[in-house]
């Protein structure tokens, strides 16, 4: 058996981590980049930090960043001359930061490294990622998901090194965020460590994370949306271990066709996820019926079968949508849907999913 993981160098959890960052950037000018409400709490926890060097906080993506949004911040990055990145909020802002600070020193445009007509080669700026929902677990994983509202293509951007240099997962943060928010970004969490455990690319090290991953957001995440502190502490733990677990164990096909249907539909990701989910697992259970009844096993359940129930009820119960009827999802959408979802993670999808398919399951879902 063999496995690399490629993290960031300094992870830290708990309460009150935030509160490191000021020691962990090096000199110059830093920029944040954040959700478009979280500027004023950045101005107020960075008041210190102001005083000594230049703060620049760009309240920036209210969804997936485009490619636009991005080549505006490295602009903007360039004329400042900033030294240090901090992806501070959702996946959304933690993965535009992700893409800022590894082409700050690139040359092209973004378009060109999400297309791979370029590789970026310079060693990207500092980076620091702290999140304030508990989902994405974009804090600890090496790629960016851009979005190019010209074609539609919601994909990750990828260069070498693009690991942030320091991940904070501090709940207290993530104990702010509205109950929809935490259920939508808690059922993406759910669903990376179930999809990291069962994927073709797991190892050992990875599905003993995404267990326990598993674990603490199945059995805390409704707490957590009534902001039970303790349920907050289980959730952001989740989040950050799945994070560690996908970075190398991949996920699979609520991801691959989450990306693009989210995409055109205009459906948060978390949410996606939770329309996906059940089922993508009841598609997938006969090729890791072992796997799955295993994992049911940990979270309490008899078997498989169960479990896929119990998910089913839990995303009831958090009020997230069994379908994409409300999204106006119709048999016209299939073609873009079936023509992008073939990412990595369809690929470490446990069982190959054929057009037909896809189609198939996208028909139940409209
Ligand atoms: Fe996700």
């Amino acid at each position: 058996m063999k496995f690399e993981m490629d993290l960031p160098a300094d992870i830290a959890f708990g309460r009150g981590v935030r509160r490191r960052l000021g020691g962990l950037l090096p000199a110059g000018p830093v920029l944040f980049v954040c959700g478009r409400h979280a500027a004023r709490r950045i101005e107020e926890e960075t008041a210190e930090l102001a005083r000594e060097r230049k703060v620049f906080i760009a309240p920036a993506f209210s969804g997936e960043p485009t490619l636009g949004e991005v080549d505006e911040l490295l602009t903007f990055s360039r004329e400042k001359k900033i030294s240090s990145v901090v992806g501070w909020g959702g996946g959304s802002a933690m993965d535009g930061a992700k893409a800022v600070a590894a082409l700050l020193h690139e040359t092209g445009s973004v378009a060109d490294h999400f297309y791979g007509r370029r590789t970026a080669e310079q060693k990207k700026v500092f980076l620091a990622e702290v999140p304030t929902t508990a989902g994405t677990g974009a804090e600890v994983t090496a790629n960016a998901v851009l979005t190019d509202p010209a074609t539609g293509v919601k994909q990750s951007l990828r260069t070498p090194g693009m690991a942030a240099d320091a991940a904070l997962a501090d709940p207290e943060l993530v104990e702010e965020c509205p109950a929809s928010v935490m259920a939508a970004s808690g059922f993406d969490a759910l669903t990376q460590s179930i999809e990291g455990f069962i994927s073709r690319k797991a190892t050992a090290l990875t599905r003993a994370l995404a267990r326990s991953a598993a674990r603490n957001v199945f059995f805390h995440l409704e707490a957590a949306c009534a902001r039970d502190p303790a349920a907050v502490d289980a959730v952001t733990l989740g989040s950050l271990n799945a994070g560690i677990a996908l970075s190398k164990s991949g996920l699979g096909a609520v991801h691959g066709i989450g990306h693009p249907a989210g995409s055109l539909l205009k459906v948060p990701h978390g949410v996606c996820c939770a329309v996906l989910l059940v089922e993508v697992l009841k598609f997938n259970c006969g090729t890791v019926r072992e796997d799955l009844d295993e994992l049911a096993s940990a979270l309490g359940e008899k078997d498989a079968c169960g479990l896929i129930d119990r998910i089913a009820c839990l995303r009831e119960r958090l009020g997230l949508p069994e379908n994409f009827r409300k999204y106006g999802l119709e048999e016209k959408h299939f073609d873009f849907i079936i023509a992008n979802c073939r990412s990595g993670s369809m690929k470490s999808n446990p069982r190959d999913m054929s057009d037909g398919e896809v189609a198939a399951l996208l028909e139940k879902l409209s």
